[in-house]
Formats: C-alpha cells, structure tokens, sequence
C-alpha cells in the first residue's frame, strides 16, 4: 500500500492527505509544548483524549449549525476534517482575566471580564504569537473587514456553547482560542472552525474549587495534565476514566 503523505507536522498534531480530495487525516501527537515550544514533554494519552474532546466540541458546533471542519473520527488519535486554507491568527476569547491579559494589564487572575472580549494574535511562532489589532489584519490582507466581522460573531457563538457545556459540568470556561480557515464553495469562500478545540487550548477552572484542567497544569508544573484532561472527559461523559492508563492493549472503539 502506498505510505500516505504528511502534509505539516506541528507541534501537537500531524496532518496526513485525506482520502479524499479537500480532505485532510489530523493525527493527534501526545507532545505538550509552551511558551512557543520551550518547555517540552511527553504525556502519555494525551493525545487519545484531545482526538476525543475536539470532536465531541465540533460535533456541538454543528448541532448549532456553526461551521467547522470535523468530518469523523477515524480511530483513537485520528480524525478525517475538511481541509480549509488556515487564515494565520488565534483567535482568542476571554471572560475572565488569566494568562497574558491578566500580565499585560496588571489584572488580578480571576477578575470577570465586563464582558467577553475578542482578541487576535499573529500566528508566528518565532515572533511569539504577537497580539495584532484589526488594523493589522485588513492592511496586511490576513482577513478580510467582511471576514472580521463573521470571525468575531462565530467566535462568540463558540463562546456561548462552550461556556453553557462546561457550565454544565461545573466547569469555568476562562478563555480558549481558536482557529478559522476558508473553504471554497464554487468561487465563494465561506468560513470554518478549524484546528482543534481542546483543553490545550482553553483555559478550564473547576468552579467549586477553582482546580486548572487545562493545559496551565503542563505550562504552570501543577501535576499530572492526562488526569486534568481525563477529568474533563469524563465529566463531559467522552471517555471512561481509565483510558490514558490503559495504552498496552488493543480496545475497541466505536
Ligand atoms: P494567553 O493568556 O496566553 O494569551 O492565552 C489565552 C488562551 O489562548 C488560553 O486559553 C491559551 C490559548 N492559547 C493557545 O491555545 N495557543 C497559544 O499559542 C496561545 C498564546 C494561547
Ligand atoms: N504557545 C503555546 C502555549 O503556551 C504552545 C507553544 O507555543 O509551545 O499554549
């Protein structure tokens, strides 16, 4: 059989060419990055249970009628998505102060946002993600002020269905980020939710007890991120508890 052709390799996932055309095979490594690949490490099921968790987002996504790129899942650490031309920013959505904003502005981590704020970072690596204004964006071409405008509604929308789910499960949805790509529907390009939307890239605080179940775990050295991850999943009823723990032998998966 002919080996399959690795499109990009970034730092937690790996995209192989779909089977078939515009589609694009996402695998999900259990590397752990950050501050732009800093600090650097492996965590064993992490990987098995972001493949979980972004669909199980995405497939909410679509229940709501927001566009995104999930097609199926194909096994434990892979998942079939639509390919989609990456517009290079994070989109980011904050609720309550924590990371770079809380440092940026000397706001107290766990302040509530007066309301829920869109930022947007250049996506570069080596420049460190720089946070850009809109201006920014129309002149350099990244995104259109059309596509801005439908950037920032589908980001709130995300917010809003994010938010209520984790609310659900007694879980604070501080801030996440994502990313959006286009798709070309005869000469029209239409957007979508792109990437991925696990807890690497959100932040996830217990409600009750404040507990971090996000990838702050890894950045911040506050324990064991898989049991985090874990908990997450199988409050949001993704995955039986034991699942990271359990790699040796072959399971079933449906
Ligand atoms: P920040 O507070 O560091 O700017 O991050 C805001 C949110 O965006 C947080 O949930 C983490 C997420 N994020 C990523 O997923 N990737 C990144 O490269 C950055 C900078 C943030
Ligand atoms: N910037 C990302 C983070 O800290 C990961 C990385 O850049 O290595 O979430």
């Amino acid at each position: 059989m002919a080996r399959r052709k690795k499109l990009y390799e970034g730092k937690a996932k790996i995209l192989y060419e779909g089977t078939e055309p515009g589609t694009i095979v996402q695998y999900f490594k259990d590397d752990a990055t950050a501050f732009n690949a800093e600090k650097k490490d492996v965590i064993d099921g992490k990987g098995v249970l972001n493949n979980r968790l972004s669909e199980f987002f995405m497939k909410g996504l679509t229940q709501l009628g927001i566009p995104n790129h999930f097609i199926k899942r194909l096994n434990m650490r892979e998942q079939l998505v639509r390919a989609a031309e990456i517009i290079p920013l994070e989109i980011i959505v904050r609720n309550v102060a924590a990371g770079s904003i809380a440092k940026r502005l000397g706001i107290e981590e766990g302040t509530p946002l007066p309301r829920p704020i869109v930022e947007f970072s250049y996506k570069d690596d080596s420049l460190g993600d720089p946070l850009v204004p809109e201006e920014y964006i129309a002149a350099f071409g990244w995104a259109s002020q059309q596509e801005m405008d439908e950037i920032v509604s589908m980001a709130l929308r995300v917010n809003d269905y994010l938010s209520g789910v984790m609310y659900g499960v007694g879980i604070k949805l501080v801030d996440f980020k994502i990313e959006m790509g286009r798709v070309y529907e005869g000469d029209f390009p239409r957007l979508i939710v792109a990437d991925e939307i696990s807890p690497d890239s959100c932040r996830l605080w217990d409600i009750e007890t404040g507990q971090k179940l996000d990838k702050d775990v890894f950045r911040r050295d506050l324990g064991n991120l898989a049991d985090a991850y874990t908990e997450v999943a199988r409050r949001l009823g993704v995955m039986p508890s034991n699942v990271t723990h359990t790699p040796t032998k072959p399971t079933l998966i449906n």
